[in-house]
């Protein structure tokens, strides 16, 4: 029995300096179990074409620079099993990279605006730092947790550019930024972390902008959910009394009003009282379409009526409320 399955990869060509449209090039090869994406992309090059072009350096999941899209999945090329791919999406494997539209070559893109997003957050320990120290720096088991596991993001991009936020909006800081700014800010060492919650609560760039799509999470080869950290910036942003009365933290605690007086989510009690009255008109396509789908009753629409039911144990739903609450909206 073969140890190979016959492959059709097709890869994205570009080259930004004399190509006017891009492309795509099938290329057919034999695919053992053990090899990598990064074993294709080798190939390719070495085998097929070498003009080629693509990052790797450390083979070993650390650089972070091998990220590309297979099928439209994002993966880190030196850390994903090829064949787990061609179970999930049969023999015809498609590599784009990270983003097209920032493509310099083939898999090659221009990731500038990932670290300049990066910088501005600050990733880096922030303190005055006394130049004949008597003793050292002790951080806790606990401190160090908290840390973890943000800090092992290697900057692969991958969750930045699945990020559907940061393509409509090219202010928003993305997931990335996100993770480091958490991770700096509860290092027991470091002197910005206001600075660095302030940045990350202002509407347009910041963590009220997430829309809680999950899709970092999926990209993220380290396993670091970055959605997590994101809310863990909101609870901080309320603990610290940084968060602004805005739209989206009005949207918070709405919520949370709604969960405590009824048990259910409300919808329309929730833009009511996040955006108001004339907000509220804004919203009525959307409303229509809801009412239409069964995602809400007609009389749900009308502001200062009442008319969602309470839940059963509704007590019970409070108490955990009470219970889980790590702060005050
Ligand atoms: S959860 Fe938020 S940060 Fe993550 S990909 Fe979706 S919108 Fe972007
Ligand atoms: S959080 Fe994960 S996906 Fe995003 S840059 Fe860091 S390692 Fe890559
Ligand atoms: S080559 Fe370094 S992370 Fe893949």
């Amino acid at each position: 029995m073969s140890n190979t399955t016959k492959v059709t990869i097709k890869a994205f060509r570009f080259n930004a300096e004399t190509d006017y449209l891009p492309y795509y090039k099938s290329y057919e090869m034999e695919v053992g179990k053990d090899e990598l994406v990064l074993d294709l992309l080798n190939r390719i090059k070495w085998e097929h074409d070498g003009s080629f072009s693509y990052r790797r350096s450390c083979r070993h999941g650390i650089c972070g620079a091998c990220g590309i899209k297979v099928n439209g999945k994002a993966v880190l090329s030196c850390k994903q099993n090829a064949m787990d791919l061609v179970e999930l999406f049969g023999s015809e494997l498609t590599f784009d990279p990270q983003s097209k539209k920032r493509v310099v070559k083939d898999m090659i893109i221009d990731k500038s605006d990932f670290w300049e997003k990066h910088a501005v957050v600050k990733p880096f320990v922030v303190a005055d730092i006394d130049e004949h120290p008597t003793h050292e720096t002790k951080v806790t088991k606990e401190e160090v947790e908290n840390i973890l596991d943000a800090d092992y993001c290697i900057q692969c991009g991958n969750c930045h550019y699945a990020c559907p936020a940061l393509e409509v909006n090219e202010e928003f800081f993305g997931p990335a930024a996100f993770v480091a700014a958490y991770r700096f800010t509860v290092d027991p060492r470091d002197n910005a972390g206001k600075e660095r919650l302030e940045m990350t609560s202002q509407l347009g760039q910041g963590v009220w902008d997430c829309v809680k799509c999950f899709e970092c999470a999926e990209a993220c080869p380290k396993e670091i959910n970055p959605i997590e950290k994101i809310t863990k910036l909101h609870n901080l942003e309320f603990e610290k009394g940084i968060a602004t009365r805005n739209v989206a933290t009005k949207h918070a605690e709405g919520f949370l009003r709604g969960m405590k007086k009824t048990g259910y989510l409300d919808e329309a009690d929730i833009v009511l009282y996040s955006e108001g009255i004339l907000g509220m008109y804004k919203h009525i396509p959307t409303a229509i379409k809801m009412m239409k789908s069964g995602k809400i009753h007609w009389h749900s629409g009308v502001p200062f009526i009442n008319s969602i039911p309470k839940i059963k144990n509704l007590d019970e739903v409070q108490k955990l409320i009470k219970i889980s609450q790590t702060n005050r909206l």
